[in-house]
């Protein structure tokens, strides 16, 4: 892992971790096989290195208001727990503070719950001012409702997960009066990131390459891909949210063409509310792509309704008509197809939502080819094609075209070139004016 700061060994700590996944039959599941619901779970608290002692999985029919799951399974697993000296429970739910509270006094351990574990993860991985601020505001904003609901002389003394004064925990000893105070200097805080922030887009956008950012599930192999894609070492880990601020290289196509990747932080479904603001601190780059690469991990038994979660996000944030328009959706992990998968595969290519699809491994490389060829395409579908004369001894400026742009023939004559290329339209007009002003090209 590069960002060695954000290893957590610290978490290990916390003690031994117990996973209860309750299954409401009426509730709102978007995930059925339990295996893959086990799964997700344990990558959560993987993210931040739990020490995972054991997992239950369990249907009920109803929600028991005083602690969320039934009497029978909270008497069931107070021996297993005893047992296992669990320290933590994390329960993969939303729950209230007093079924928290509760379970603790049952359990006689701590119960963290699925809104405070993405907090602890986001507090863990948050690298941006912004990302750190809208962390912290989120945290004090969950640790506000608990407190007027619940406050106690337990509550007092439950901390967060970890000991290490994250946003997740150093705040919890506070009453509300300095709660609010506090939220209160955040939120000025984040007004003046995110002036600096238009600012610094404003500079961006003055780049004339164009953006192509990468979205998907967590964990569908977005850093591997933008890795395969840049050659870099960004983190790659089978960690949830292994990214959560997003990440940009520069990348040279074979036609000379040149973008910037984006990264971006991994969607979740059931994103808590609170946590929306965090998270959508994280996608702005999404929003000025040129082009969306929706990356899916087209070997996970729940891709469809993986991919269905990311859509809504999309058009949460009024970017879905932008994807439909202007992405490619990139069906990753075929090195992990199986015959019957593979069928499967087939099968949801017939009935693509999306018209422009690729499927690749960026594991093996696989693929990978044809993604950076139809991303060509794509931009030189946006470009018009030009002819234009150049004094020979203007290499700048002929190189400037060579890297802008896609130069489809080339003649030298004896003082000058004529260049036959497609630009975008930003471009050409940037070309123009370079021209027009005999100013430095401006390079990145
Ligand atoms: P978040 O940052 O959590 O959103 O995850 P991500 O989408 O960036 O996923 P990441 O690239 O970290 O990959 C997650 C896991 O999947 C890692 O263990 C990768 O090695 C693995 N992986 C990614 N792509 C492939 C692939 O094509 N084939 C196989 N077999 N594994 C892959």
């Amino acid at each position: 892992m590069k960002d060695g700061q954000h290893m957590a060994p610290r978490h290990r700590s916390s003690g031994a971790v117990f996973i209860v996944c309750p299954y409401i039959v009426n509730g709102p599941h978007r995930i059925i096989d339990p295996q893959a619901r086990i799964e997700e779970a344990k990558g959560l608290a993987d993210a931040i290195q739990l020490d995972i002692k054991g997992s239950e999985y369990f249907k009920q029919h109803t929600i028991r208001p005083a602690t969320f799951i039934s009497k029978g399974h909270v008497e069931a697993l107070e021996g297993p727990l005893k047992a296992l000296e669990i320290k933590v429970v994390f329960i993969d739910a939303n729950i209230s503070p007093v079924q928290q509270r509760n379970l603790e006094k049952a359990w006689n351990c701590k119960v963290i719950d699925r809104t405070g574990l993405i907090l602890e993860i986001f507090g863990a991985r948050a690298r941006t001012a912004e990302g750190r601020l809208q962390v912290e505001l989120a945290a004090l904003t969950y640790q506000r409702s608990r407190l007027v609901k619940s406050w106690t002389h337990l509550e007092r003394q439950r901390g967060g997960l970890s000991t290490i004064g994250g946003p997740g925990e150093t705040q919890l000893e506070l009453d509300r009066r300095l709660i609010d105070e506090r939220i209160g200097r955040i939120k000025k805080e984040l007004e003046d990131v995110k002036r600096t922030r238009a600012l610094h887009r404003k500079a961006r956008k003055r780049v004339p390459y164009p953006i192509v950012a990468l979205v998907g599930y967590t964990n569908a192999g977005k850093s591997t891909l933008f890795n395969q894609l840049t050659h870099a070492d960004v983190m790659a880990e089978h960690m949830l949210f292994a990214t959560l601020d997003p990440t940009m290289r520069r990348v040279r196509l074979s036609s000379g063409r040149e973008i910037i990747l984006s990264d971006t932080v991994g969607f979740i479904s059931d994103l808590p509310t609170l946590l929306v603001a965090a998270f959508r601190a994280t996608l702005e780059e999404v929003i000025e792509a040129d082009l969306i690469l929706h990356v899916r991990d087209i070997s996970h038994p729940e891709t469809e309704s993986q991919s269905r979660d990311v859509l809504k996000v999309l058009k949460d944030l009024n970017l879905e008509l932008i994807y439909e328009e202007r992405g490619i959706e990139v069906l990753n992990k075929s090195d992990l197809l199986t015959k019957g998968n593979a069928q499967q595969l087939k099968t949801h290519a017939r009935r693509a939502t999306h018209p422009s699809q690729c499927v690749v491994s960026a594991l093996t490389g696989e693929g990978i080819q044809n993604l950076l060829e139809k991303i060509n395409v794509f931009l030189a579908n946006k470009e018009k094609t030009y002819v234009l004369t150049l004094p020979l001894s203007d290499g700048k400026r002929i190189a400037w075209l060579y890297a802008h742009g896609e130069v489809l023939k080339r003649e030298d004559k004896e003082n000058e070139a004529v260049i036959k290329v497609k630009l975008s339209v930003e471009n050409k007009e940037r070309f123009e004016l370079l021209e027009r002003l005999d100013v430095e090209i401006m390079q990145i």
